[in-house]
């Protein structure tokens, strides 16, 4: 059930995700927790990509991811008076003694649950953690359906520098499973260290939703009102949408 990011994944996660992310969702997800009346929590909150731009305008934001590595380097940008904040919990059984105005699950979080009843469960838990009126936010790719036939072969989505001089470079590749609606995704890292080139390697099964499987999975969940948005400027879904903006609220 659980596909914990490992730790050089984790290391070069801010390197590519702020450079290849950011300009897409982090000024939605920051302006939503600015507009929050009370509490934030991120689920997923990773290595803190999303959470630090909130954390630092002062949002009284929690987060909980089930992943060491990732929280680990969100730990180290937070003073210790503030770790209490962030936590190792599941999605799915998470728990907190008070609730929260808004809850998202920024950037793919829920594509790492496989099971419907999982998915059903988690959703309901973020229920039970909302104030009246409270919103859930997650997001979701909207399936692009000549690459999941065909899948990547060893494509090069990001090179760069992690240090002066030292360069690393992650290669993707995809193969479908399209019984189960996964995209088995194996991730390559290489790196430059200590004057040699080393490398790891990472597999990930990522769960693909099409539109009305989300409509059905929050319509079945307690949530009563919700819409999905196709793009993080708030527009409808259109034919060109690239993304499943999932908005619920109590
Ligand atoms: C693509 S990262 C997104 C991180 C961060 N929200 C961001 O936008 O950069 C997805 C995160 O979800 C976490 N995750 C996966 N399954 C989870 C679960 N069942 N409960 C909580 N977090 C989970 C992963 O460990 C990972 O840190």
């Amino acid at each position: 059930m659980e596909f914990e990011y490992p730790k050089n994944f984790a290391r070069f996660y801010d390197l590519i995700y702020h450079q290849v992310r950011d300009a897409a969702d982090a000024d939605y997800f920051q302006n939503e927790a600015c507009h929050s009346p009370g509490k934030v929590l991120e689920i997923g909150v990773g290595t803190g990509r999303l959470y630090m731009n909130a954390f630092n305008r002062g949002i009284d934001i929690y987060g909980i991811d089930i992943s060491e590595s990732m929280l680990n380097v969100l730990y180290d940008k937070l003073e210790r008076k503030e770790h209490y904040r962030v936590s190792r919990q599941n999605i799915l059984d998470f728990n907190f003694d008070f609730k929260f105005d808004l809850i998202i699950a920024p950037f793919r979080v829920i594509m790492h649950i496989p099971d419907k009843s999982d998915q059903l469960k988690s959703i309901n838990n973020v229920y039970k953690h909302l104030n009246k009126n409270g919103k859930f936010i997650f997001d979701t790719f909207v399936p692009d359906l000549k690459q999941l036939i065909n899948g990547l072969n060893d494509v090069t989505d990001f090179e760069g520098e992690y240090k002066p001089g030292k360069r690393v470079k992650r290669i993707v590749s995809t193969t479908p499973d399209l019984m189960n609606q996964v995209i088995n995704v194996k991730f390559r890292m290489e790196w430059e260290e200590n004057g040699r080139l080393v490398h790891d390697e990472w597999s990930t099964p990522m769960r693909y939703f099409f539109r009305y499987e989300l409509e059905h999975l929050v319509e079945r969940s307690k949530f009563g009102k919700y819409k999905i948005l196709g793009d993080y400027k708030g527009n409808e879904l259109n034919q060109d949408s690239k993304e499943f903006i999932v908005v619920c609220q109590k």
